[in-house]
């Protein structure tokens, strides 16, 4: 059987990151954007700038009326003319994109970020053989004490890697592999641009032109504080699981 093909840069760790995009970006490329209530890992609002046929609309692409999978988004013009540097930044990877929007994220906790994990269905309805979606992340707030949370294993915190979040950071995360959220601290809500793109040569070149980490070390937590958070979310997973009667994370998130 065709297998999707891959990256073999994110084998070893399923995520990577690149070097820090350094131009300016004027805020008001997402603050003037129309968003959406969408639920995501917490208080999340989203302003999608490509959705599957060019709605202003957050749903999978696997929803409409021909299905798809997360690929060939649909830029929305009402959209892209506010935020013209943020889609020159995604265009210029090279590769097919879905989903391509702005998340934007209030102020949570550690047990948050935590009971918010989830893995992403990046690739449902994607044919054998084509290019597995990753998820580029693209941090736009410069919020270098948040971190987004990544975790091969949800029930393992020996598994977690915490990458910080200056203004600029990217990331290239298989999100159908590795659990993540992002603890976001301060008052004031967090703004980043995250992209389903599909694995291609182009993507790899953009990839290796960035000055790719697959390894970083962990933002420093403190080991009371991380015990206690642990405590916190997996009582809270363990309810929620029990209300639903499954764990509904295991299920995988449409966001
Ligand atoms: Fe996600």
């Amino acid at each position: 059987m065709a297998r999707h093909q891959k990256l073999p840069i994110l084998d070893e760790t399923g995520y990577v990151v690149l070097d820090s995009y350094q131009e300016p970006i004027d805020p008001s490329e997402w603050k003037n954007l129309e968003y959406v209530d969408w639920k995501s890992s917490g208080d999340t609002r989203f302003a999608p700038l490509a959705s599957a046929y060019g709605a202003i609309e957050c749903n999978g692409f696997w929803h409409f009326d021909p299905p798809k999978s997360d690929k060939d988004g649909v830029w929305i013009p009402s959209q892209t003319s506010v935020a013209p540097t943020l889609v020159e930044r995604v265009r210029a990877i090279g590769s097919n994109v879905g989903r391509c929007r702005i998340i934007e994220l209030q102020p949570n906790s550690y047990a948050d970020a935590l009971y918010n994990s989830h893995l992403d269905d990046n690739n449902r309805l994607n044919p054998d053989g084509e290019g597995w979606v990753l998820r580029c992340f693209m941090q736009l707030t410069h919020n270098p004490d948040s971190v987004m949370v990544l975790r091969e294993d949800i029930d393992d915190p020996s598994t977690e890697t915490r990458i910080s979040l200056p203004a600029g950071a990217q990331l290239v995360v298989d999100s159908e592999r590795m659990w993540h959220s992002v603890w976001h601290v301060g008052s004031e809500p967090r703004y980043c641009l995250i992209t389903s793109v599909e694995s291609s040569t182009a993507l790899e070149k953009w990839v290796w032109d960035n000055n790719p980490t697959t390894r970083v070390e962990s933002s420093i937590l403190d080991q009371g504080d991380a015990v206690r958070g642990e405590n916190a979310a997996q009582e809270r997973r363990a309810a929620r699981t029990a209300f639903y009667g499954y764990d509904p994370t295991s299920v995988m998130s449409e966001a």
